[in-house]
């Protein structure tokens, strides 16, 4: 190498290093001025970078920590997009409630590259035109879509492919996204997975690379522009446009149908709803928005019931108990939403998977509209991001108790037996589910759903999905991990706890 070599080469170093520093000097972390807010880490905005690195890997742990030390109190945290604000306490939290859309915004933060981080599974969906209107159909409609999911997840589970005897060993991942996409095909499209194979099948493979596609580092370090340019030309992307073209060429299909159909051979989903005009406005760029629901949808509940299985198989005592409750249960009613309303155990079982592995380990992310005083003094400026501290709030003894870290699969339906026992023994109305105790219930101690005005309005339809998922498989199979252990889950980006990869379960049919 010649010193012209050389000295090219320490050019293209300089230059570089330029290039670095300036693009971490413009990230949004340098504006707001937070340094009265207390850090465990390093204060200075360079040195504040390796904390990032840390938090990446580390993120649940690190706030677990701080949660301990600064409660009551708002802490910060760098992370490699900005300095994220967590609110802790009680007051605080209240405080969070009462906030004004002038105040903080949830939207605010669409399209901001770390906002999938902070919604994996919603992020095309928030902000979104129709969405809050399509999560209302679903809830004011769970009875009516009732018997189509349950004939749907009947077709996937006698569709397995499973040894005639014995165990067989299957991916949990393949398991759950086929049943669930399955499901919200039909609910949303009126497409049973018999009749629409291909349809289906396309669904399934761009559900596998976006969730594959969730576990990945890469875009989070990225900055804005590059990591969008770089995401366009991902499998995950090309498969959504792909899934889009044929949705897309489906309601253009069924636009043409619906004309010549008699009203009552329309068919009862989410899509006939729209064109029939369920709300104004929805028909325009309808397929996007149903596609864009779709995905989010199967993504959100898969990742969130990928933990219910991983408790369950690692929990096999359970199952018996919970089989006996959707027995009895059933056989009272039948399979219709009320009697899955009464599997207490069953919703108590799920609520609690969730609560110790809720997918987030912050929540109810916002941007500061405004310059913002809290009770205590502190301001945080405009521009401040602020959140919520699920999992350490999931896991505090002061609310959960002395057990608070323990897996315990009837904590809450035992807490409603308790309430029943204490205060109405003679009441035999115990089936009558207490809000406080319930899945779907959103709260400060609970914050799987979020919190506040934003709260998930789907937490309704994603639970009773869960509940007759899970009890149509406990009535049908048995299930375990070969070595009885639950794996670990993978922390991305510090924020989003994602249930272990590719990881396998034992199936037998009863
Ligand atoms: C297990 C599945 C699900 C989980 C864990 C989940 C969780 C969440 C969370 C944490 C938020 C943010 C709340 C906040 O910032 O305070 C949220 C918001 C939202 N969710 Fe879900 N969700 C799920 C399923 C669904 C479903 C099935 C739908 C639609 C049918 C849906 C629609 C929405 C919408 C529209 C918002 C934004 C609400 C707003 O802007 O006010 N979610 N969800």
């Amino acid at each position: 190498m010649d010193a012209q070599d050389g000295g090219s080469n320490l050019l293209f170093w300089f230059v570089g290093f330029g290039i670095l520093i300036t693009i971490i000097l413009r990230t949004e972390r340098s504006e707001s001025d937070l340094r009265h807010i207390p850090t465990p880490g390093y204060r200075g905005h360079l040195r504040s970078y390796i904390d990032a690195f840390k938090f990446a890997f580390l993120g649940p742990t690190l706030i677990q920590t701080a949660y301990q030390k600064y409660r009551p109190g708002p802490v910060r945290f760098a992370t490699l997009h900005r300095w994220i604000v967590v609110m802790t306490g009680a007051q605080l939290f209240e405080e969070f409630r009462k906030l004004s859309e002038e105040e903080v915004s949830l939207t605010a933060l669409v399209g901001d590259s770390d906002f999938p981080l902070y919604h994996a599974g919603h992020d095309q969906i928030i902000g979104t035109k129709n969405v809050q209107e399509f999560s209302c159909y679903l809830t004011q409609n769970l009875s009516l879509v009732f018997p189509r999911i349950r004939e749907e997840v009947s077709i996937s589970l006698k569709g397995l492919s499973l040894k005639a005897s014995g165990w067989t060993e299957v991916e949990a991942t393949q398991l759950v996204l086929q049943l669930v996409t399955a499901v919200n095909h039909r609910v949303i499209f009126g497409l049973t997975s018999i009749e629409n194979e291909e349809f289906n099948s396309l669904g399934l493979t761009t559900m596998k690379q976006i969730l594959a596609s969730r576990y990945s580092l890469i875009f989070d370090f990225l900055p804005q522009l590059r990591s969008s340019v770089f995401a366009y030309f991902t499998q995950a992307r090309q498969s959504q446009r792909r899934y889009h073209t044929t949705i897309s060429a489906f309601v253009s299909s069924r636009i043409s149908d619906t004309k010549t159909l008699s009203s009552d051979r329309v068919p009862h989903d989410l899509l006939s709803w729209t064109l029939s005009g369920g709300s104004s406005n929805l028909l325009e760029g309808s397929a996007n928005a149903l596609s864009n629901l779709t995905l989010s949808v199967s993504e959100s509940i898969s990742t969130s019931f990928l933990h219910v299985l991983y408790y369950l198989s690692a929990n096999p005592k359970y199952a018996s108990l919970m089989r006996k409750e959707v027995e009895a249960s059933v056989s009272k009613e039948g399979w219709n939403k009320s009697s899955v309303d009464k599997m207490h155990r069953l919703d108590s079982f799920i609520k609690e998977s969730l609560r110790l592995n809720c997918v987030n380990s912050v929540s109810s992310v916002r941007k500061v509209l405004t310059d913002l005083r809290l009770s205590d003094g502190t301001v945080l400026p405009f521009g401040s991001v602020l959140c919520l501290p699920s999992s350490s709030q999931h896991l505090s003894s002061d609310i959960y108790g002395s057990n608070s870290t323990t897996f315990d699969g009837f904590r809450f339906s035992r807490l409603q037996e308790q309430h029943y026992a204490d205060y109405e023994p003679h009441d035999p109305g115990t089936n009558i589910a207490l809000p406080r105790y319930q899945l779907a219930t959103s709260s400060s101690s609970y914050l799987t759903w979020g919190y506040g005005r934003h709260a998930c309005p789907g937490r309704f339809y994603a639970s009773m999905v869960m509940k007759l998922v899970l009890a149509m498989i406990l009535v049908e199979f048995d299930i375990r991990f070969l070595e009885g252990v639950r794996p670990d889950d993978v922390v991305c980006n510090g924020a989003r706890r994602m249930p272990g990869k590719e990881v396998k379960i034992l199936i037998r049919r009863r």
